[in-house]
């Protein structure tokens, strides 16, 4: 048989075998065994140059155009393959659920100032906050405590060693009234100096002088202490201050107040007492123990929680209030001791860690 005829079908024998390859590897030795550098193909390819010069030309045309038609048939078996490589090799359930996005949760410390700040709102309180960068007139002068006042040293915390030209404090502002205009202005001239605030009683400050009187807000917030941090003490922690103004106002309104909204947080039969202590911006101060079945759990009859007392004359003063006519209280609790007691957690640091596995349990 003549090369001229043997082009035809050795083309043919090479496209169904293209075509029958099962998979990528087996096309890839089909195409070495015709097109590759030893084929079949190939070799005809080579015989070429025995042709005479009239079968060369006819024969060459055939032989490129068979060669086309082999690279052709070779390109579309193999996106032929990869496709079918790609597909999955298990039929699809259709009937299967979907996948979930993991959901967050609230952070406890969280979840247990939305419930301490639900119990408040039942008795008509709103929620007001304040800048954590304070300055030393909010956090202390205010609040009756001056620069040699030993209850100053404390409290001794982180300044903020920047240039005072502008006052970065924002003004208090209490949300559910919507107010927050800017505050009257604190000791002319000289900018007090800025730190880290110790306490959310920096808030009783902002909010009287921003409202007159009657005032009823709590204020949950984060706080600093120059302190080392170990199973009960952490540089930061979460507080929430109360503050109730009105005429007539007693010492029995806030143990009321507080009774109640613990009861509702650690359970009805918890029982709290006031003990006399000293703050200087209350007259009288006490502080607030409490006890209940878990205290008991801790080998302990009580546990203190809060500070308290009515609010100093000279506070009022401070803010602008007569405080002949105006009366009222003020307390500040921690908020991560009553976490801790709430779901039986024994180190602090544990709400700070961030570790998943930790938080996800609440
Ligand atoms: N500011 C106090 C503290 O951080 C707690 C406190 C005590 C707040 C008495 C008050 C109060 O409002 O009247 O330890």
């Amino acid at each position: 048989m003549s090369l001229l005829n043997e082009i035809e079908p050795l083309k043919q024998t090479a496209l169904a075998d293209l075509k029958a390859a099962p998979d990528l590897a087996a096309l890839e030795q089909t195409k070495g065994a015709w097109i590759g550098p030893h084929g079949r193909f190939t070799a005809l390819m080579k015989q070429l140059g025995t042709l005479s010069k009239e079968e060369k030309p006819a024969a060459g045309k055939l032989i490129n155009a068979a060669k086309v038609e082999l690279e052709a048939a070779l390109a579309e078996r193999r996106s032929e393959l990869e496709l079918k490589a790609a597909l999955p090799k298990e039929p699809t359930d259709f009937t299967l659920p979907g996948r979930r996005r993991a959901l967050g949760k609230l952070h406890p410390l969280t979840q247990v100032t939305e419930d301490i700040v639900r119990a408040f709102r039942k008795l008509g309180f709103a929620v007001a906050d304040g800048p954590e960068i304070e300055d030393e007139y909010h956090c202390f002068d205010a609040l009756n405590t001056p620069a040699d006042h030993p209850a100053r040293d404390t409290q001794d915390t982180f300044y903020l060693s920047v240039a005072q030209a502008s006052q970065p404090a924002s003004s208090g502002s209490v949300s559910a009234l919507g107010s927050g205009g800017k505050m009257p202005s604190e000791p002319a001239g000289k900018m007090p100096a800025l730190l880290l605030r110790t306490h959310t009683s920096s808030v009783q400050i902002r909010v009287m002088k921003s409202q007159p009187p009657p005032v009823r807000i709590i204020v949950p917030g984060r706080v600093y202490r120059r302190d080392n941090a170990d199973a009960t003490h952490n540089p930061t922690f979460q507080q929430i201050e109360g503050l109730y103004v009105d005429k007539n106002v007693t010492v029995g309104d806030l143990k009321g107040t507080v009774e109640f909204v613990f009861k509702e947080l650690l359970g009805e039969e918890t029982k709290i007492r006031f003990r006399p202590h000293y703050f200087s911006y209350t007259e009288p101060s006490f502080e607030i123990d409490f006890s209940n079945a878990l205290v008991k759990k801790l080998g302990k009859d009580w546990l203190e929680i809060a500070g308290c007392g009515m609010v100093h004359p000279q506070v009022f003063e401070n803010v602008g209030y007569d405080p002949e006519v105006w009366t009222g209280w003020a307390f500040g609790f921690g908020i991560e001791r009553i976490a801790m007691i709430h779901y039986g957690i024994n180190d602090i640091r544990l709400f700070y860690d961030n570790d998943v596995r930790f938080l996800k349990q609440f």
